[in-house]
């Protein structure tokens, strides 16, 4: 059978695992809404790709973008959450605006996104919303408080959202991966072991979302955790913790 080719919305279009969704729904046929703050100097070449500029962390903006945004897309029925940042240390090497700004981001425009959508994906009677949670949303680490708060409040948002929305056909989907190879870690002071078995890859994440969105209809996974088989974390070249 077919499947019917459908419109969906990507944000972290440009880079890492909403890069390697962007991909992997093109080349299943889909129509790609990609969202990121580099737009078309990032992001996949084809002409199925389309672009958007945006700063989500710019939520007094975002709005009157959405609302423009969901006009000129009216058909749009998937929505793939994958922008978002890290930081890490304790509370107190935190400024207040990066506590706000880390929130903003990594949560709160995600729940602007999807308000702005949903009536639309309501009315279809079907579409499926993707969100990239973290392990992190499962227990705080050290180092992690707001990181974790933010992933926290997605985790939440999502069980929430998903009673709601039911009813309507839409099926939530919240993806926990646990270190993942992508510029995530540029500006961070660690990152994955370098061996294969230490981190996944983004096309393994982009292969989860793929799964969800081609599930039988009436079926919902909900909650999805993903980790390299050993967690290895390399602090300044040396490796800190094995398992
Ligand atoms: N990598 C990991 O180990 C890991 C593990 C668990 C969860 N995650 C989560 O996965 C998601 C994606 O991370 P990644 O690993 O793919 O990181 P990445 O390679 O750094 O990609 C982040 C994406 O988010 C976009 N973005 C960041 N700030 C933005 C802003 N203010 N406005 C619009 N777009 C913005 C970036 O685009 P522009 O820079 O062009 O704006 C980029 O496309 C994040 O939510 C992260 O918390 C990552």
């Amino acid at each position: 059978m077919t499947q019917k080719k459908r419109k969906i919305i990507v944000t972290g279009a440009s880079s890492g695992i909403g890069l390697a969704v962007c991909e992997h729904l093109l080349t299943d046929g889909h129509e790609v809404i990609g969202l990121s703050r580099r737009g078309e100097q990032a992001g996949p070449h084809h002409p199925n790709f389309h672009p958007e500029s945006i700063n989500l962390a710019n939520l007094d903006a975002l709005p009157h973008y959405l609302d423009d945004l969901k006009n000129k897309h009216p058909d749009t029925n998937g929505i793939i959450c994958g922008a978002g940042s890290g930081a890490f240390g304790s509370l107190e090497e935190f400024s207040y605006s990066q506590i706000r700004e880390l929130i903003e981001l990594n949560f709160t425009s995600q729940a602007y996104i999807t308000r702005a959508f949903l009536p639309n994906i309501k009315k279809q009677g079907f579409g499926n919303l993707v969100y990239i949670g973290s392990e992190a949303a499962l227990r705080g680490g050290s180092h992690g408080a707001i990181y974790s708060a933010s992933k926290f409040a997605l985790r939440g948002f999502t069980q929430a959202l998903r009673q709601e929305c039911a009813k309507n056909g839409i099926r939530i989907t919240l993806i926990n991966p646990g270190m993942v190879q992508t510029p995530f870690f540029n500006d961070l002071d660690f990152s994955p072991g370098p061996e294969s078995d230490n981190f996944i890859l983004a096309e393994d994440v982009a292969d989860t979302v793929l799964l969800a969105l081609n599930s039988r209809r009436g079926t919902v996974m909900d909650e999805i955790n993903l980790s390299p088989q050993k967690r290895v974390i390399q602090k300044n070249g040396l490796d800190k913790s094995g398992s």
